[in-house]
């Protein structure tokens, strides 16, 4: 073998058991600029041992999908052990983005599982939700959630639980609210992408007068949420990451978050910055669906309209806009948006930029 193969294979070899490298955002944005932070964040909550088969390699991956599958378990259910509390103090990365005027308004948007913050800020020229955000003249925090990106990575089977990550969203929010991050900013919109949609329902179903308006994008609950199963992640154990780990093969990630109108391109992009997500995060979003309060502020729910895990596919239809309204009966206002010919990555998808623009409507016509 040549030195140069080999240095090649020890290239590969290495890469494929690193974490995956991230590329920093430039700080200069054509409408704005960016800063990179690290915050210590101190919390605590209750959480649950969870009745989860571990996950340390492929096979075993597999069987945790097809096992919360099997239809005589409960779906997407997994049992609770044991009732505890858990805290900690942990480094979470953020973004922190700030328009060149205006930026009085500043939405806080909490990425899905199997991605990290760089969900909102994709490379690809017209979709970028961050830079779309910067031109509509609002500032915008996106972090990476606990587990994944480069933020801390503790226990994930029972530290990274969806109510430490709630509790996660409300120190940062605080510490946004007081001018802790630099900016301080006049109203705090709460935005959410899949996961980071059931943590921002629960976040202003329990913290109603910490947000302003919400943005709740790809995530209604619905009679076909979660019916097409977890097998159709196709995930597998992400080398060099610790037991309970999960990550999508390419084919788990297409079917997940791509439909309708999308090139190859935006689709080997939403492979290129997945994510690997944490078994204990996914057994307890369950507890968090259900949010309902008294937030009185706007809330948008922006759908991809064939959503596969969300809606089966099809999500026209398939939500009622009266039981949103039960859901939060002092909201300001709630409207469903559909994009239309879009899958559940809604940035990676053709016309991402005109649906970022209804939202960006709905906030203005109600003051934000
Ligand atoms: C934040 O922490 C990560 C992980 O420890 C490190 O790689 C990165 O350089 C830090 N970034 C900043 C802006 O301090
Ligand atoms: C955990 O707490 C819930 C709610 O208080 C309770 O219904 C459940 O029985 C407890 N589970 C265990 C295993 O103690
Ligand atoms: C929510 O609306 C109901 C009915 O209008 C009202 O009685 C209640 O005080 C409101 N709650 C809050 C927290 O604003
Ligand atoms: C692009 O998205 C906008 C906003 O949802 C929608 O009105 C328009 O019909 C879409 N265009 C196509 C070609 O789907
Ligand atoms: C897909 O998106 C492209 C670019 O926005 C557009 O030109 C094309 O008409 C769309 N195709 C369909 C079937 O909507």
């Amino acid at each position: 073998m040549t030195k140069t193969l080999l240095a090649s294979v020890l290239l590969f070899s290495l890469h494929s058991w690193a974490s995956p490298v991230h590329t920093t955002n430039p700080a200069t944005r054509p409408h704005g600029s960016c800063k990179q932070l690290n915050i210590s964040v101190s919390t605590s909550s209750q959480s649950h041992v969870y009745d989860i088969p571990k996950v340390d390699n492929d096979l075993e991956a597999t069987a945790w999908a097809i096992n919360a599958d099997t239809w005589s378990h409960q779906l997407t259910r997994e049992a609770v052990l044991e009732n505890t509390t858990i805290s900690g103090t942990y480094n979470i990365h953020v973004q922190l983005c700030t328009p060149q005027s205006g930026g009085n308004v500043l939405q806080i948007a909490s990425h899905g599982a199997f991605y990290d913050g760089r969900y909102w800020d994709a490379e690809l020229e017209g979709h970028s939700y961050v830079n779309a955000a910067l031109e509509a003249e609002y500032s915008i925090l996106t972090y990476d959630r606990l587990g994944t990106g480069q933020s801390d990575k503790p226990d994930p089977y029972r530290t990274i639980q969806a109510q430490f990550e709630l509790e996660i969203l409300r120190q940062l929010t605080i510490k946004a609210r007081n001018g802790a991050l630099g900016i301080k900013p006049g109203k705090v919109v709460h935005v959410g992408h899949s996961f980071g949609s059931i943590l921002t329902s629960a976040f202003i179903a329990t913290h109603p007068t910490l947000s302003d308006g919400a943005i709740i994008t790809g995530f209604v609950l619905n009679e076909h949420f979660g019916t097409v199963g977890r097998s159709s992640w196709a995930v597998m154990h992400p080398k060099g990451w610790p037991s309970g780990f999960v990550s999508m093969a390419r084919s788990g990630i297409q079917d997940t978050f791509f439909n309708g109108n999308f090139t190859q391109q935006m689709l080997d992009y939403g492979d290129k910055i997945k994510s690997p997500a944490a078994v204990g995060e996914i057994a307890s979003g369950a507890l968090l669906v259900q949010a309902s309060g008294p937030f009185a502020g706007p809330i948008q729910y922006m759908l991809p309209e064939l959503d596969f895990f969300i809606c089966a596919g099809d999500c026209k239809g398939v939500y009622s806009l009266d039981a949103l309204k039960k859901t939060f009966p002092n909201a300001s206002d709630i409207e469903v948006a559909i994009q239309p010919k879009t899958g559940h990555a809604l940035p990676l998808h053709n016309n991402a930029t005109a649906g970022f623009q209804v939202s960006f409507d709905f906030l203005k016509r109600n003051g934000l």
